[in-house]
């Protein structure tokens, strides 16, 4: 059963519908209005989904919902079809669906139409991808990403973590929401006693120092922890500093700023290779709300004595959240809770998302509950925001199964690590085009920079894959081994694979005759192939593939999306005929989009594209 979409009466007028958010939000919007022609006594929110079949490219599966809360209410629906057959009929009659048919107890397959999904193309084509972007239901989020640690080592988890974070910040960006980018560097804590204390010892002309001349802050801290552990003398000295630092001491201020200099140097450096904008706000910022925050919650009688120190019990949890410590220091906990009130009531974001390594998770699992015990949170089942949610990851493994590391020292530089990558997909490529006898239409610029473009890719990408957000959940999260061999092949779902789909569109491109731009604006896409329909529809399907990626915090979702569509395009361009072919204008231009796509995606996952390989 058949039932065109248009030409049904009485129906309010379609909503504007070029550019009013993701395709799937479109339908949806239809299907409400649907809904409420066809049950006004139901309040129904639509299902929209995308159709697995080959029955339409929508579904939108309310019916059979709607059948068990309407059935003995003496409706004068018979079954739950009836009910799939009357939300076809009233979806409005507009430009977008072709057709709807119901199949089964009442699924109704939303076929859209060729020349809509075509004007769609054309409509970003002429107006930039922006006209893309989904719409979110937040306006503001605080993304807390990369956060290394003053002094300790910088290991490959804060890698991974500003390579997701910064990619979670581009997509919410693409979509409109404002994105305070938070390094919540570790830079308060009892550690800096110690390391006060050294400098002072090792080096009595600290002040004049430049940032360069301690040296390596990773060794630095490892001897002073061996002077801490073996000398109680200056174990005494280095908690006496604790003591003068945290009271405002201006000296101790001092060799503590110029600490925290030299690792915020080195931490720069990292983040100008991967192009990652950050905004520090440490641990230490949030030290002076922190007896405000706690005062409150003991107000709320939430704060507890035990054994010396003071705590929260948090129900399921088997040991309270410390948030003073027997000594009468503060410590993580206490800090995320001020960082977190700050963040709700001062920064006023909708939405706080943490990325860490998931051995934090219980952490987090923690003091998200003890905040939602303070009122701070909304229970999720009556408001979705504020809300909190963190972000984790397996640890980077070697291939011998540990931690993993570059050449054998005992820290993982991370500089090392891109370089080795880049420097390895430079000896790639020299080899290929060579084999080619291409050698000789490169400059050595071209080649340094496709090769970091090549190299860099393929570390961010290999970072996104593992992240499972939903398996977290069941504690299932797997360890990633880290492979230099898989991460730089050009076959399968890699960063070097997508590379190579990307610079053969950009060829085929070169290789016509025509004017791209001039055809943006005179051509016209006709998708009369049914591989150029699949291919025009999945292109479309980039807003909700973006709206989904930041809804459930998944840039994996991005990189699967690209890796079809490159399948897809290449199932295009090996069925239809581009270059010289009749259809030469509007084929190009299909390939111009795609081109446009997957530079965007490239853009959201910190990639940059390579236009020739
Ligand atoms: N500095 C911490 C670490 O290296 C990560 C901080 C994450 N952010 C936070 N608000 N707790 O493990």
């Amino acid at each position: 059963t058949s039932t065109s979409a248009s030409g049904s009466a009485q129906e309010p007028a379609a909503p504007a519908m070029q550019g009013a958010g993701s395709v799937k939000q479109q339908i949806s919007n239809l299907a409400a209005l649907s809904l409420r022609a066809t049950v006004p006594e139901v309040d129904v929110e639509p299902i929209v989904e995308v159709c697995t079949g080959k029955f339409g490219d929508y579904q939108c599966n309310n019916a059979m919902g709607l059948w068990s809360k309407v059935k003995g209410s003496g409706t004068s629906f018979k079954n739950p079809n009836a009910i799939g057959q009357a939300i076809a009929k009233n979806l409005p009659a507009c430009d977008v669906i072709e057709s709807a048919s119901v199949a089964g107890p009442g699924f109704v397959n939303i076929v859209l139409s060729k020349s809509w999904v075509a004007k769609r193309i054309q409509d970003m084509l002429v107006n930039g991808i922006k006209t893309w972007a989904p719409i979110l239901p937040v306006k503001r989020v605080v993304l807390d990403f990369s956060s290394p640690n003053i002094a300790k080592e910088m290991h490959v988890g804060h890698l991974r973590s500003t390579i997701i974070g910064d990619t979670l910040a581009r997509m919410f960006e693409f979509s409109n929401v404002e994105v305070l980018r938070r390094n919540h560097v570790g830079d308060w804590g009892t550690q800096f006693g110690m390391l006060i204390e050294f400098l002072f010892e090792k080096f009595p002309n600290w002040e004049e120092l430049g940032s360069q001349a301690i040296g390596d802050l990773q060794v630095f801290y490892k001897a002073s922890k061996q002077r801490f552990d073996e000398d109680a003398e200056f174990k005494d000295r280095a908690q006496q500093a604790v003591v003068r630092l945290q009271g405002g001491e201006e000296k101790y201020r001092a060799a503590w700023k110029k600490i925290c200099e030299i690792s915020r140097n080195e931490f720069d450096q990292v983040y100008k290779l991967l192009d990652v904008q950050l905004e520090e706000k440490g641990e230490s910022f949030y030290n002076p709300y922190i007896p405000q925050v706690l005062e409150k919650l003991s107000s709320q009688g939430l704060i507890e004595e035990s054994e010396g120190a003071r705590v929260l019990f948090i129900q399921g949890h088997q040991i309270p959240l410390i948030v003073v410590k027997r000594d009468g220091g503060f410590n993580y906990a206490s800090t995320d809770l001020a960082a977190l009130w700050y963040r709700l009531n001062v920064e006023k974001a909708e939405w706080i998302i943490y990325v860490t390594d998931v051995g934090q998770q219980q952490h987090f699992d923690m003091f998200f509950k003890a905040a939602r015990m303070a009122g701070w949170l909304p229970d999720p089942k009556e408001k979705k925001f504020p809300k909190t949610s963190h972000v984790g990851f397996g640890l980077v493994l070697g291939a011998d199964g540990k931690r993993f590391r570059t050449r054998s020292t005992e820290v993982v530089r991370l500089g090392d690590l891109l370089d080795e990558a880049k420097s390895r997909s430079k000896s790639e490529l020299l080899q290929r085009l060579t084999e080619n006898g291409k050698i000789v239409d490169w400059t050595d610029e071209e080649l340094e920079q496709t090769s970091k473009a090549v190299g860099y890719g393929a570390v961010n990408h290999v970072f996104y894959l593992q992240c499972r957000y939903a398996d977290l959940k069941n504690n299932r999260l797997t360890n990633y081994t880290f492979s230099f061999d898989q991460m730089l092949s050009d076959k399968g779902n890699t960063a070097v694979y997508l590379q190579y789909a990307h610079a053969r569109i950009c060829s085929i491109i070169r290789k016509s005759n025509m004017d791209v731009e001039e055809l943006k604006v005179s051509g016209n896409i006709s998708l009369a192939h049914p591989d150029e329909r699949v291919l025009g529809l999945y292109l479309i399907r980039y807003a909700e593939i973006v709206e989904e990626a930041c809804t459930n915090l998944l840039p994996s979702v991005l990189c699967e999306y690209l890796y079809n569509l490159s399948e897809m395009f290449t199932r295009f361009y090996t069925n239809c005929q581009v270059v010289g072919s009749p259809e030469e204008p509007s084929r190009l231009l299909l390939c111009e989009a795609t081109g446009v796509v997957m530079r965007q995606c490239f853009q959201l996952l910190g990639i940059t594209p390579v236009y020739m390989l």
